[in-house]
């Protein structure tokens, strides 16, 4: 009998974590205990969350960390995840990767497989005036950048087959320099343009046609939840702003084209589904048949949940707490099966339900 019939109907949870489980590094009061109640009931559960910057593998051990349990690397999706998927096509080719800092980024990326990987302080390294305004930054990127980062090679001649963004960047006026000359240089060859057919600024080919880098983001969320106040600009943000610059500088002739993985886009239901499928299978013997996805975004966590159409025929539900980025009394933009206090009431809540 497959996974699929099997006669044990049973409940999972997909949990978001900042704002649901944590602020910061401050536990959410309540979280340890409630995760720890589903672990001695042995009801499977992930953590599909949109932060990132780590192997699957460090981010478990550092949230199991902070609300002090352990907690196991195949129940994590993170933001980024979902470019393993990505290995094969560009695992051999140069990739500019975007996000964290220092020699975080190369690192992950490294261990994801991809092997030929650049930084923006890589760029900076080779090509010192890309970047007008250094004052601040300078001395990190100088510490971080490998002029060595192309194996036999110099990045003035070295074709860039994509700009992965791992996370929110760091130095928003480096890297959005960067990324743009990308997009417009020939072929992703940095210091270059791509040629123009005289129309003014006009590729030839049109703009992003001509062997630019592909752009991916893995991050949607504008904002996110953290010990202050009000929410903080998250990588999403950086993402609306390289459009508005691209839209500025194509004279409004294109949109910026990038594809996107991260809550709330389907193809990280789907690798969540994947996941959490496989962890009950293999932990706890069982199947699943009913997903709540708790979060505190109705922007990211709860419409992903409520559009996500299971290939599997199991059924998402969503449930919507007030310890995040959500105002409580405030009407969400995308409606919640359930609104709870917090993430203990919230899996009380969907247990009852589930009788
Ligand atoms: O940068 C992380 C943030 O955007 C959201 O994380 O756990 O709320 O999906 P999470
Ligand atoms: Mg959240």
């Amino acid at each position: 009998m497959s996974m699929d019939s099997a006669p044990n109907r049973t409940v999972a949870f997909a949990f978001d974590i900042d704002g649901v489980l944590v602020k910061g590094q401050k536990p959410i009061p309540g979280a340890r205990e409630t995760i720890q109640l589903l672990q001695t009931l042995d009801i499977p559960f992930i953590f599909l969350t949109n932060g990132g910057g780590h192997t699957e593998a460090q981010h478990v051990a550092k949230l199991g960390q902070r609300l002090d349990l352990t907690l196991h690397p195949r129940q994590f999706v993170q933001s980024h995840t979902p470019y393993l998927d990505l290995v094969p096509e560009f695992g051999q080719q140069t990739v500019l990767v975007l996000g964290g800092h220092g020699q975080q980024i190369r690192d992950l990326a490294h261990a994801y497989g991809f092997m030929k990987v650049v930084t923006s302080s890589d760029v900076m390294s080779e090509c010192q005036h890309i970047h007008p305004f250094p004052e601040m930054t300078g001395s990190h990127h100088e510490e971080h950048g490998r002029p060595d980062a192309i194996p036999n090679g110099k990045l003035r001649s070295t074709q860039i087959a994509a700009i992965l963004v791992w996370t929110s960047p760091r130095d928003w006026c480096l890297d959005l320099q960067v990324v743009t000359d990308l997009l417009l240089s020939d072929g992703g060859v940095i210091g270059t343009r791509a040629p123009t057919n005289g129309d003014e600024d006009l590729p030839n080919c049109g703009f992003q046609r001509g062997g630019q880098p592909r752009l991916y983001f893995c991050n949607p969320d504008f904002e996110w939840s953290t010990e202050h106040a009000h929410p903080r600009l998250a990588q999403g943000a950086f993402c609306k702003a390289l459009a508005g610059l691209w839209r500025h500088m194509t004279r409004g002739r294109a949109e910026l084209e990038y594809e996107l993985v991260g809550k709330p886009t389907e193809p990280t239901y789907r690798y969540g589904e994947r996941v959490l499928r496989e962890y009950a299978a293999a932990e706890l013997g069982g199947s699943v048949d009913t997903v709540y996805m708790i979060g505190d975004n109705p922007e990211s966590d709860i419409v992903g949940a409520n559009s996500f159409r299971s290939q599997h025929g199991i059924k998402w539900e969503s449930v919507l707490v007030e310890t995040g980025v959500y105002t409580p009394g405030t009407t969400p933009l995308h409606e919640p099966l359930h609104t709870a206090r917090d993430v203990t009431d919230a899996v009380k809540w969907a247990l009852r339900r589930e009788g």
